[in-house]
């Protein structure tokens, strides 16, 4: 990694990296400077959702294992259930996934010992059907957390897809209404968030179709979707693919255009990796999210230009994370996409957290993929379960990171990788919340601690700082049974005035949160 120039970054909305003097720097030093007034909008508590899938064992052996020791009457894991707590999921996507494009959901409802098992062709296994609607949706309340059913867009038909939302949400009596009843749930649940499919745009895909095909296939679904309860938010399959000579912004452009009377959300999704061993290139893989975000949001609204009454449609990121090594062609069956994680890999994950935030103005929805097991924050065995570093960037995130997204103005020495120029060393977003200030900061460096300036323009600190650190011995560092090598430590600093000095260690994502006056 070769130190190049400082660089001021203003985090601001598709605005690219504005460059004060492209000088070579002489030492590691920042400043953040925080202008409490300087905000671009609200962050919504939804950006912290998480992604369950009939993949693997993310969900049978994962968040449900009947028959365990360690699971309750119902079948699902209770320790598993407190990690998940433990995350203050806010949105909890299922059950796919490429897994939706083939799923029946009347295949999992009615007593369990009755459901039929089915050959599971996306990730090559029999799918039991033992968790269904009834199954998730009760998992979701157990966790007080807002339910998002992706719908089978590829192999099911409109009908299936309108029929599922009137099983969750309708109060009428129907033949539909009546199964629900008979099968022990009286009130509908009103699921509001509701998928139209899942990456339509990959030949992988069952049901795959071209960008017009899945815009109007798409559209008469949304039509009796909507029809059937006017309060969902219905979120389109936007890109996936971004294979080479694949023009993904004009799949997104056609889907907007087809569907934008009936969509609230264009779902993206990424996932990233550090193949060749580069730490510094692999810790800027950020940008990549930073350019789907704002190529994105710019599309639609390019998309949307025309129109007088206000419509808007926001980026769902529903699925991002690192996930490169339990991936291709092997995996299939049982023991699948099962990373076990690095410290870089929870940086990478701090700074894709960050990026949220950066663009909270576009981006409503966002879900680490996946929950339990499956390239996830908590992974079990029989016995029990460890928590994977990438648990504490999305915890402290979840969990303190609210109130409107500010607009910083940072000056940090950057370095050039063979993909991007001018990374900072300094990762950096900020949250306002009342008179709680919440910066973010992860260090890009391998070897370098960057002291940083912090200067309040139109507040004051008013005590002492905390501070959450997450690190580890070196950035291969990882957790696993009964070892926990990798993260978060508590502690406070003390500021005085307006200013703080604090010096971010190398390898390491910090969060520190302020009471302001
Ligand atoms: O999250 C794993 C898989 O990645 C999902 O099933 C699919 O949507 C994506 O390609």
């Amino acid at each position: 990694m070769k130190l190049t120039r400082r660089t001021v970054v203003t985090t601001a909305l598709l605005s690219p990296l504005i460059l004060r003097g492209a000088r070579a720097a002489d030492d590691l030093r920042a400043r953040i400077k925080v202008n409490t007034e300087n905000t671009r909008g609200e962050i919504d508590r939804k950006l912290y959702g998480n992604f369950v899938e009939h993949l693997g064992r993310c969900i049978d052996g994962g968040v449900f294992q009947e028959g365990s020791p360690l699971s309750n009457a119902a079948g699902y894991r209770q320790d598993v259930l407190e990690a998940v707590r433990g995350l203050d999921v806010s949105l909890l996507r299922w059950p796919g996934g490429n897994f939706s494009s083939n799923y029946h959901w009347m295949d999992g409802i009615g007593s369990r010992d009755e459901r039929p098992p089915r050959l599971e062709m996306a990730w090559g296994t029999v799918e039991s059907n033992r968790f269904g609607t009834h199954e998730f949706l009760d998992y979701a309340e157990q966790l007080k957390t807002e339910p998002y059913i992706c719908a089978n867009l590829g192999t099911g038909t409109w009908t299936e897809a309108q029929q599922w939302v009137e099983y969750c949400n309708s109060a009428l009596d129907t033949a539909i209404t009546r199964a629900r009843r008979k099968n022990g749930r009286k009130d509908p649940w009103k699921v509001t968030y509701w998928g139209l499919g899942n990456e339509m745009d990959g030949p992988w895909q069952m049901g795959h179709r071209s960008a017009e095909d899945y815009g109007k296939f798409a559209l008469e679904a949304a039509k009796l979707m909507r029809w059937t309860d006017p309060n969902v938010k219905l979120i389109a399959a936007g890109s996936s693919n971004y294979a080479a000579g694949v023009d993904w912004s004009l799949w997104n452009r056609t889907v907007v255009e087809h569907l934008q009377n009936y969509i609230d959300y264009l779902a993206i999704h990424l996932y990233v990796g550090n193949p060749n061993d580069d730490f510094g290139e692999f810790l800027a893989s950020s940008r990549l999210m930073d350019d789907k975000i704002e190529t994105t949001a710019k599309v639609i609204d390019g998309a949307l230009a025309g129109r007088t009454d206000g419509k808007k449609v926001y980026i769902a990121f529903d699925e991002y994370n690192v996930w490169y090594r339990a991936r291709g062609e092997g995996q299939r069956g049982r023991r699948i996409l099962e990373e076990h994680y690095t410290l870089e890999d929870a940086l990478v994950v701090a700074t894709f957290l960050s990026s949220l935030v950066n663009h909270a103005d576009v981006v409503k929805i966002a879900n680490m993929a996946q929950l339990v097991n499956v390239i996830a924050p908590i992974f079990t065995n029989d016995e029990g379960l460890f928590l994977q570093t990438i648990y504490y960037p999305l915890q402290l995130f979840a969990r303190n990171v609210r109130g409107k997204s500010l607009k910083l103005d940072v000056d940090v020495p950057a370095y050039n990788t063979k993909q991007w120029h001018d990374v900072p060393y300094l990762d950096v977003s900020g949250a306002i919340d009342g008179s709680d200030l919440v910066l973010n900061v992860v260090n890009r460096h391998k070897e370098q601690a960057i002291d940083a300036s912090i200067a309040l323009e139109d507040k004051s600190f008013a005590g002492a700082v905390g501070v959450n650190e997450v690190n580890g011995p070196d950035v291969k560092a990882a957790n696993d049974f009964g070892k926990t090598l990798v993260r978060a430590q508590s502690r406070a600093t003390n500021a005085r005035g307006k200013t703080l000095q604090y010096r971010f260690p190398a390898h390491s994502f910090t969060q520190l949160k302020a009471r302001l006056s």
